[in-house]
């Protein structure tokens, strides 16, 4: 399949960014001759989430202009050359489109390299073609391991199959066919160890020469090492090769003091479960394993010359291969022999022995209890040799893009051959078998050779790679999201997938690798929650807003981002969406896909299940903020921003052949929007909300289904709406009082009711997912302030009639003042007419501000229990009155876990901190 891009792999003359240079070398050694000169201006050492490295290894991991173990220099020669400067006169309109973010988790090019929460390039491919055209630039802030850049060159080297199938179903969802072709990329991520994986997945090199040289220096460790792991077979003559040895910690037994080998006590042979309760082999005690200390040996530790403690193990089980079958054995004398020799050899240079600094992942795990202080101490003496070795001969390697691939596939035994590979009995391979997302030291370690985690890795790899032909089209960057040095509104499209509050910490985990290559991510600057340094929710939504703030400044206007989310937690949650408004990007869409764990409501609550989120956002185009800087917050401006933002949304959803609710499209989720962009601009909201829902009316922004429409889209909503049988439900999940107010409006739209009817339905929503702090209201009350009830004088009103003619016999046909239709119609609750629920709205909010002064004067302890509508009707009265001070200081009465998952109420509080730290 022919890109449009060379990639640079044929020998002789090659551009980059605009020059020509004699050969591919040609091009790398002068690049890397500029940048060791930027690497010694203090000013570039001295950016903000620059690693940390010595100029020599950072060079050694480089490849520039295409990947900089750093922050990049030619980021902006890029984007001159490659991309095209922003033309508001050119016509752009998408809409938003989700992606099933699980599809691809088993392709061989996804597996092709391991890193913490992998989005697969074939989730994002659909997005990419969908946003951009041939040639635009793409960006990841967030890239990982940079599928973002492997999605970005598939859409150009995607094979016919895969082309056709997806030109198959974009038809029957009546979309335009894919526009097929590579889109440039800029991937970038704080972690170099993220970086260099990224890297390499979307540079070319010679597949052939790589897997010639994986064999190669697989064969040549073999020839200096294999004596390290051969045995002697039961027949006492054949050698055996050594897959791996299973080592078990040693405990002391609480009654005799005698020493327990932990997986010899522990371990049922038949069940492969290991007991809770060991029984001591020298008194028959029987304890359990916490019961019990971990025995600890001395040993010379050479980084410091100073004698260490590590725990006491001992090798209790080999499992090795005469010719292709597998036995296994206990280990005997010579196999001993062996290891003490082994440990009696030098550690290699090669093998990091930094000592791990005081974080997160040092503190758990049990790598404090197993005194696992610096990262040679998580290997042991036949893995420290043989990891040394691997990293050693790959190094070495002549050709640099071979060099790297082989560090790529090397680099994947480190957590294998670490102590943190247990061993799980249960499985049959004992590869890989460490926890993911922690550091944990398990009891019983599987220490696996290095051919039985890299011979099958170097052919998958080659298989994957062979596939794949990268072009030279990717740029990566070292440093973090919320300083790039792109310019402004420079970007076409931005995929990303941040990290989600406290799931992952990544530079913790990083550190494993990125100590083998000398060069650190910058801690400082990392976008998580991370208890250790201090980095709170508010911390981490600070930093989110760094980094949305710069991704919004790099993006063209008009265009939009997707953002990739995972978190159950309504604070993080709300930190994104926080953060994201207040760079000034408008939310367009939020999808929930995995549908079987939970709904889009319950994603939002507090006590949701985890949950993949997409969601999609749009920078407003250039025309709209102009308008608002030019007429400031008014009527008018409130209006521009409805309907702007409404031409922006999907008409329709559809999933599995029905109609599908836009939530966006609901008005009051349209009124929280507008709200929203005000603020973020430091104007007073021109609308209120009962204002805005007459306005609706008498503006002509038609409803269908409880959505909101321009008069443009109405008629493709009805056409499709005409093809289905039922109209899109509302998903609801009461959690507050304002969901508990749409789930009445619902249930009463269907079924106008009398309170006795209402009343159990309205208890059974009231469960579990109640927010904390937030008061439970009085059903009549919210009857009363909300709704209509009809009281059997005048005519049936509509709604009620409609429904009692429709569900009972003797109510059909009846005219509106029959005395039968009244008295059944009597006593029930409705929703009101726009104009009338105008009114109501209005007494309500003055309600609502008469009980927000009893807050703003309460004296003494924080409220414990409180009205959600109550502070936003308050926060939102006060905004306009730009009295800042009352926000702060009400926000300071309620405990701050309510605030944090209350996207409204964080939105104001927010902004007025940010104005009044500025002295605004
Ligand atoms: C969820 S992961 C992205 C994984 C990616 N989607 C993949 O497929 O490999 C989030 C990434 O954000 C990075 N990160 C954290 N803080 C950052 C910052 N301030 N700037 C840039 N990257 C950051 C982490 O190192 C991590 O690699």
């Amino acid at each position: 399949m022919h890109s449009m891009f060379n990639n640079g792999m044929t020998a002789g003359p090659v551009e980059c960014l605009g020059h020509t240079f004699r050969n591919d070398d040609a091009r790398r050694e002068h690049f890397l001759k500029l940048l060791a000169e930027k690497l010694k201006d203090p000013e570039f050492r001295n950016q903000e989430g620059f690693p940390q490295g010595a100029d020599e290894a950072i060079l050694a991991m480089s490849d520039p202009p295409y990947y900089t173990a750093c922050p990049n220099p030619w980021l902006r020669d890029f984007i001159a050359c490659y991309g095209k400067p922003y033309d508001p006169c050119e016509s752009y309109s998408r809409e938003p489109l989700a992606i099933d973010v699980s599809v691809g988790k088993t392709d061989q090019l996804y597996k092709a390299h391991g890193y913490h929460t992998k989005v697969p390039h074939l989730a994002i491919v659909p997005s990419i073609l969908h946003y951009t055209e041939p040639g635009d630039i793409v960006l990841d802030g967030f890239a990982g391991s940079g599928m973002t850049g492997v999605a970005a060159q598939w859409c150009g080297s995607a094979p016919a199959v895969y082309r056709h199938g997806l030109e198959m179903e974009w038809k029957t969802q009546g979309k335009p066919a894919p526009k097929w072709g590579a889109r440039r990329v800029i991937l970038n991520d704080l972690s170099p160890a993220a970086t260099f994986i990224a890297a390499n997945y979307n540079l070319p090199f010679d597949v052939d020469a790589f897997a010639k040289a994986g064999k190669q220096l697989l064969k040549d460790i073999e020839d200096e090492i294999g004596w390290m792991y051969e045995t002697s077979h039961t027949d006492g003559k054949t050698k055996g090769k050594i897959r791996y040895t299973v080592w078990s910690e040693v405990l002391a037994c609480a009654s005799c003091a005698g020493e327990v080998v932990f997986t010899t006590a522990a371990l049922d042979e038949k069940t492969h479960r290991v007991r809770d309760v060991l029984t001591c082999p020298h008194c028959g005690a029987q304890a359990k394993k916490e019961q019990m200390d971990l025995q600890f040996e001395s040993f010379l530790d050479p980084a410091t010359t100073q004698m260490e403690k590590r725990p006491k193990r001992v090798p209790v089980l080999i499992w090795y291969q005469v010719g292709k079958t597998a036995y296994s054995k206990k280990p005997d004398r010579d196999d001993i022999e062996r290891v003490a020799k082994i440990a009696l050899l030098p550690l290699p240079t090669e093998v990091p022995t930094d000592r791990l600094p005081d974080c997160q992942m040092t503190r758990v795990g049990r790598m404090k209890t197993t005194n696992s202080l610096a990262v040679h101490y998580m290997f042991l003496p036949r893995a420290a040799q043989a990891m040394g070795l691997l990293w050693r001969k790959a190094t070495i390697h002549p050709d640099e893009s071979i060099r790297s691939m082989l560090l790529f596939m090397v680099e994947q035994a480190i957590w294998g051959m670490s102590t943190l590979a247990r061993y799980t009995p249960t499985h049959f391979s004992q590869v890989n078998q460490y926890l993911s997302g922690v550091f944990y030291v398990s009891s019983q370690h599987a220490e696996c050779s290095p051919w039985y985690i890299l011979d099958g890795k170097l052919s998958r790899l080659s298989k994957a790679f062979r596939k794949f032909n990268a072009a030279r089209i990717a740029i990566s960057n070292t440093g973090t999201a919320a300083r790039l040095s792109l310019a402004e509104a420079s970007i076409d499209y931005i995929f990303t997938d941040p990290p989600f509050g406290e799931n992952i910490y990544y530079a913790d985990l990083n550190l494993l690798v990125e100590s083998w290559h000398r060069v650190k991510s910058d801690p400082i600057a990392e976008a998580i929650v991370d208890r250790v340094r201090l980095k709170g929710v508010s911390e981490y939504q600070d930093l989110m807003h760094d980094c949305f703030r710069e991704y919004y400044r790099v993006l063209k206007p008009g265009r939009w981002m997707t953002v990739v989310f995972s978190n159950s937690r309504a604070a993080v949650w709300n930190a994104i969406q926080v953060g994201l408004q207040q760079a000034g990007f408008v939310v367009a869409e939020v999808s929930a896909l995995n549908k079987v764990q939970g709904s889009f409501q319950q994603v939002m609550s507090t006590t949701a299940v985890k949950q993949d989120l997409v969601i999609s956002v749009y920078k407003p185009n250039g025309g709209l903020e102009q308008r608002l800087s030019q007429r400031g917050a008014s009527t008018e401006s409130a209006w521009d921003f409805v309907e702007t933002h409404l031409r922006q949304l999907p008409v329709t959803k559809h999933r599995d052949g029905e109609l599908e609710q836009v939530v966006e499209r609901d008005p009051r989720r349209v009124y929280d929007r507008m709200v929203a962009w005000f603020v973020r601009h430091d104007y007073p909201v021109p609308l209120s909300s009962d204002e805005f829902l007459t306005g609706l009316q008498q503006r002509d922004f038609p409803e269908r289904d409880g959505m909101i429409f321009l008069p443009s889209q109405v008629g493709e909503y009805d056409k499709k709406r005409a093809q289905v049988e039922h109209s899109p439900q509302m998903e609801l999940f009461v959690s507050d009082e304002r969901s508990a107010i749409d789930w009445l409006a619902d249930f009463l739209k269907k079924r106008p009711s009398t309170y006795q009817e209402v009343h159990p339905e309205f208890i059974t929503q009231l469960g579990a997912g109640w927010r904390k702090h937030e008061e439970k209201p009085e059903l009549t009350a919210l009857l009363e302030d909300n709704f209509l009830r009809y009281q059997g004088t005048g005519p049936v009103p509509t709604q009620i009639s409609n429904y009692l003619s429709k569900n009972f016999h003797d109510c059909r046909g009846l005219d509106k003042e029959d005395s039968h239709l009244i008295a059944k119609a009597k006593e029930r609750w409705y929703v009101p007419d726009p104009n009338k629920a105008a009114d109501l709205e209005q007494r309500r909010e003055k309600s609502l501000l008469k009980e927000f002064e009893t807050y703003r004067n309460h004296t003494g302890r924080r409220l414990r229990e409180f009205r959600l509508e109550v502070l936003r009707a308050g926060f939102k009265a006060a905004w306009s009155q730009k009295d800042l001070q009352t926000i702060i200081k009400v926000a300071g009465k309620i405990p701050e876990v309510a605030l944090q998952e209350d996207e409204k109420l964080l939105l104001w509080y927010d902004q007025a901190l940010t104005l009044t730290e500025a002295g605004g």
